[in-house]
């Protein structure tokens, strides 16, 4: 199976590739629309869709996003008190995977370099402290056997037949390894190894997609770009690379900021995009780059509905959340490394410890951040910004026994939950989740529908790469459409998804 995938990848990439710019622009939409096509989303995806369209020749788009800026789910904000204020990244953080030697770059990568983006190295594994419900106390040795069980669980993972066995999930994974978290410290060095990086636990993820995806992007034999994570540090923002970028080739013009989508009409004459003020905009084709949790939550409705294998697909794949908490205080007063795990009976309670005041980071910044992932994430965002404020001030408080921990001088959390704009992180794929719902969440809905975004990348769901790729996809593929005169390569999809053999009871 995941030969087959890499084959379907290597092919799309190649017919990408193939593709002549025609001598002439596009520069009118076929008959009376309002324009050739319709981008819907100004995240990455949707940037690099319309970049991919410009370098066809298709200039007449428009690029519809609900927030006033670009950068979707790049985004910062400054934090701190008056005269002490640091750039904060709410959502994407890091460069995941960077490059070795000449070997494949992650495109992010490439896009940091292009536009001088400022970035310092994580060490996740050697830059760590441990802490437990008496304070310090040193289990590195513990998160050096979840590395390892980790690492066994990709490759044990990748030891099973696709094609022959059913997916399980990673809990089962890890259960079968002997691996089995019952101390605070072993649970929570499973989290910074597992959930730390997923915003899921082990039961709620795919034991064969998540070893791919942590294959693909991190493991060079595997044709990863590299096992390091670069940390955007720059204070113009992480999303100032992606702006940067747009700034190159998008015109005033052609982007319609403040604006929220409410409908998508589509046909086969085209779609009639309804914004929430009353306007219709007309296009020939459309390209979504919605977050997966927006389509699941109809903060976006289509007429007529999506055919059920499409919608089947959609509701089958999971919305993580991943938040982290931002806290300032007038001096630091913790530890001196990049990272500190706080092992707690709950696991999953404020567990990940990340300083920013840091030599070679935000020195004197005051900032230190705790990240919840999961159930935890939406149980916070229904507390008070008061409520958990002091469940973190008592988390630092158990660590810090010795210490009297003053109030902050500042305090934040996004809530991406319950934003209707993304309702959730990045998607995260379950056991129950198979290959072909994902070539149905890919796929196309008639000839004008067209799918962008991360969740839509098999290889690199979940990361900016993701929605790099994606966006060069549905850019090669709607730009085909036009060229062709409405002669589009539909993607493939399938009315039902099958069970390899059937239940019996
Ligand atoms: C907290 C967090 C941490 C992350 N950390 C990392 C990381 O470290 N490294 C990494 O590689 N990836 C990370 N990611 C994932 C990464 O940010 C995403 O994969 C990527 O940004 C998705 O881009 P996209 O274009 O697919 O979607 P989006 O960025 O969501 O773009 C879609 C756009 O559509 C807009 N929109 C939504 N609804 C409407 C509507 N109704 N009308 C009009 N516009 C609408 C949104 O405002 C948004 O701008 C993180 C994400 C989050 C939230
Ligand atoms: C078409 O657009 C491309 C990309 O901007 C440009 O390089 C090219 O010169 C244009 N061709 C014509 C015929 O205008
Ligand atoms: C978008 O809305 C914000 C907030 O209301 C406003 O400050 C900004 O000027 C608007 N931008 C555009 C391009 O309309
Ligand atoms: C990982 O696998 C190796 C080789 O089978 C084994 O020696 C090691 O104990 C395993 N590590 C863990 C933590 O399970
Ligand atoms: C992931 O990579 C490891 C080590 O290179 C390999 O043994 C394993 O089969 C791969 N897993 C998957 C799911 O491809
Ligand atoms: C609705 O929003 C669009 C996009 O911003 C704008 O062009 C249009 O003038 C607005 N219409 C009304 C009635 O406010
Ligand atoms: C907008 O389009 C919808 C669906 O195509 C249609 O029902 C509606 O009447 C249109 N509204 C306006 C103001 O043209
Ligand atoms: C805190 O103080 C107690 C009592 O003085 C001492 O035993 C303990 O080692 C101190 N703990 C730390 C983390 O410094």
């Amino acid at each position: 199976m995941r030969r087959t995938i890499l084959q379907l990848f290597v092919a799309a990439a190649a017919a990408g590739i193939a593709l002549a710019v025609p001598s002439t622009n596009i520069t009118k939409p076929a008959a009376k629309h309002d324009t050739t096509v319709l981008i819907l989303g100004g995240g990455v995806a949707g940037i690099i869709a319309a970049r991919t369209l410009h370098e066809n020749g298709i200039d007449n788009f428009r690029i519809i996003e609900a927030r006033g800026e670009l950068g979707g789910r790049m985004r910062s904000m400054e934090f701190g008190a008056t005269g002490r204020r640091t750039t904060i990244e709410l959502g994407a953080n890091w460069i995941q995977g960077t490059q070795v030697g000449d070997g494949p770059a992650n495109p992010i990568l490439t896009l940091a370099r292009k536009h001088g983006l400022k970035t310092a190295e994580s060490d996740f594994y050697e830059s760590i402290v441990t802490y437990d419900r008496t304070g310090s106390v040193d289990y590195l040795e513990a998160l050096h056997d979840a590395v390892d069980a980790y690492t066994n669980l990709t490759v044990v993972g990748g030891g099973r037949v696709p094609t022959k066995q059913v997916d399980t999930t990673c809990r089962t994974g890890y259960s079968l390894l002997g691996v089995k978290p019952r101390t605070p410290e072993e649970m929570v060095v499973e989290y910074y190894v597992f959930d730390w990086e997923y915003a899921q636990t082990p039961e709620q993820t795919s034991w064969i997609a998540s070893s791919w995806a942590n294959n693909f992007t991190f493991d060079v034999e595997q044709g990863g770009f590299s096992e390091d994570n670069l940390l955007s540090i720059d204070q113009r923002g992480f999303k100032y690379l992606i702006q940067a970028e747009a700034q190159t080739f998008l015109l005033p013009a052609q982007t319609v900021l403040n604006a929220t989508v409410r409908t998508i009409a589509h046909s086969d004459n085209g779609v009639v995009v309804t914004l929430a003020n009353g306007t219709n905009i007309t296009a020939d084709y459309a390209i979504t780059t919605f977050s997966l949790g927006v389509l699941q939550n109809d903060d976006v409705s289509f007429e007529p509905a999506l055919p059920m294998w499409k919608q089947e697909a959609i509701q089958s794949m999971s919305m993580a959340t991943y938040t982290k908490i931002f806290l300032q205080f007038e001096e630091k007063f913790w530890f001196d490394t990049q990272f500190a795990l706080y092992a707690d009976t709950e696991r999953g309670w404020y567990p990940v410890w990340q300083s920013l005041d840091l030599e070679g980071f935000m020195p004197d910044s005051g900032v230190v951040m705790a990240t919840v992932t999961g159930d935890y994430s939406e149980r916070i965002e229904a507390l008070s910004d008061a409520q958990v404020q002091e469940e973190a001030l008592t988390v630092l408080r158990t660590m810090f026994p010795n210490t009297t921990i003053p109030a902050p001088t500042a305090f934040f959390f996004p809530r991406w939950y319950s934003d209707p704009l993304y309702r959730g992180s990045y998607s995260n794929w379950p056991a129950s989740f198979v290959s072909p719902h994902h070539t149905n969440l890919r796929a196309n809905v008639g000839k004008r529908l067209w799918f962008s975004g991360e969740a839509m990348s098999q290889k690199y769901f979940g990361f900016l790469h993701g929605a790099y790729f994606e966006g060069i996809d549905a850019g090669e593929r709607v730009s085909q459409c036009v060229h062709r005169g409405g002669e589009c390569k539909s993607l493939p999809f399938q009315e039902s998804v099958p069970n390899a053999s059937p239940y019996i009871i």
